[in-house]
């Protein structure tokens, strides 16, 4: 995990930029995660309803197909570990890794799920995902499957994502296979409504970020002097998430003073959406071959089944 210090610089980087950023992993702490969980729920928010219909359907036609010795699931950002309940009731699953920056809630739901699952040797990583990471040594001898659901992949950039693929390539090991969620390109107006969504825990999710930072690297942005927004570039195919300030004012990070002008943006996120081919082009150049690739009837979101080329 980055120390304090790498943190603050680590936001200062953004923030003393001409077009001001912050990276999207600072939406989540215990409070962050917890809105994320509410986000899932939300009868605009497409994209958990229908992977989960989706592994429904496709996990039994998996068993066999999976044909890894001793599986271990490692799960980049695996949250409140909801998701790969649904792969434990389908496949038979001897380890699983979930690694997650939101260390407290990913323990309590890693705990919990080790009580449901007596039987799977679980292991909870506090970890940042785009950083190298070690798996611990008992887990040499089995056979992985990666697991990346939530269309999370559609926060990084595209050559960012093809680097992080190649990282989880060698955590993984050869041989080794992955099950990712990708969210696809669609109508502008469901992509928005997703995201700005009509009881504004999107917007209190995103301000949750400015209230992150202030507790850890003891920044003093006001909450009310930010406005949540979000909007789909279809240029880019990409929905962008901002805080908007409502006014001039001066924000300390430490004993740096950051200027926002009334109206200037801040990036929060991108959410990158993917044509099935256009994906499929981004897995290959990170040593990856498709599989399998499965879409709900309307096609609004993919799951792939990657195998490792290495
Ligand atoms: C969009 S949520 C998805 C949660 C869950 N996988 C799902 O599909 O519902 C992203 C998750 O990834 C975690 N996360 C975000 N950035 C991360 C990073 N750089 N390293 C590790 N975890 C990260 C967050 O804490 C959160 O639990």
């Amino acid at each position: 995990m980055p120390s304090l210090s790498e943190k603050k610089e680590e936001v200062l980087k953004g923030l003393l930029t001409q077009e001001k950023s912050l990276l999207p992993k600072y939406f989540y702490d215990e409070r962050g995660s917890k809105l994320f969980d509410q986000i899932t729920n939300l009868p605009e928010y497409y994209l958990t309803r229908t992977e989960i219909q989706l592994y429904q359907e496709l996990l039994p036609s998996l068993v066999g197909t999976i044909d890894l010795n001793k599986l271990c699931v490692v799960e980049f950002g695996a949250g409140s570990v909801r998701k790969i309940r649904l792969i434990l009731e389908h496949l038979p699953v001897e380890a699983y890794v979930p690694i997650d920056i939101s260390s407290d809630h990913l323990n309590i739901a890693a705990a919990e799920l080790s009580r449901e699952y007596p039987q799977v040797d679980i292991f909870a990583l506090s970890a940042d995902y785009t950083k190298p990471s070690e798996l611990p040594e008992r887990f040499d001898e089995f056979g992985k499957l990666g697991f990346f659901p939530g269309s999370s992949i559609g926060n990084f950039e595209k050559k960012e994502a093809e680097s992080f693929l190649i990282g989880t390539n060698k955590t993984l090991g050869t041989g080794c296979r992955f099950l990712i969620g990708v969210d696809a390109k669609k109508d502008r107006e469901i992509l928005e409504a997703a995201y700005n969504d009509s009881s504004g825990i999107t917007a209190a999710f995103n301000l949750n970020m400015l209230r992150h930072l202030n507790a850890t690297i003891g920044s003093d942005f006001d909450l009310s002097g930010f406005q949540h927004e979000a909007h789909y570039n279809v240029e880019l195919g990409c929905v962008q998430m901002h805080l908007r300030s409502v006014r001039d004012q001066i924000v300390n990070v430490g004993d740096q003073e950051i200027a926002f002008a009334k109206q200037e943006l801040i990036h929060t996120e991108n959410s990158f959406k993917y044509a099935p081919e256009e994906f499929a082009q981004l897995a290959n150049n990170a040593g990856y071959e498709v599989e399998n690739l499965w879409q709900d009837e309307k096609k609004l979101f993919s799951i792939f089944l990657l195998r490792s080329l290495n």
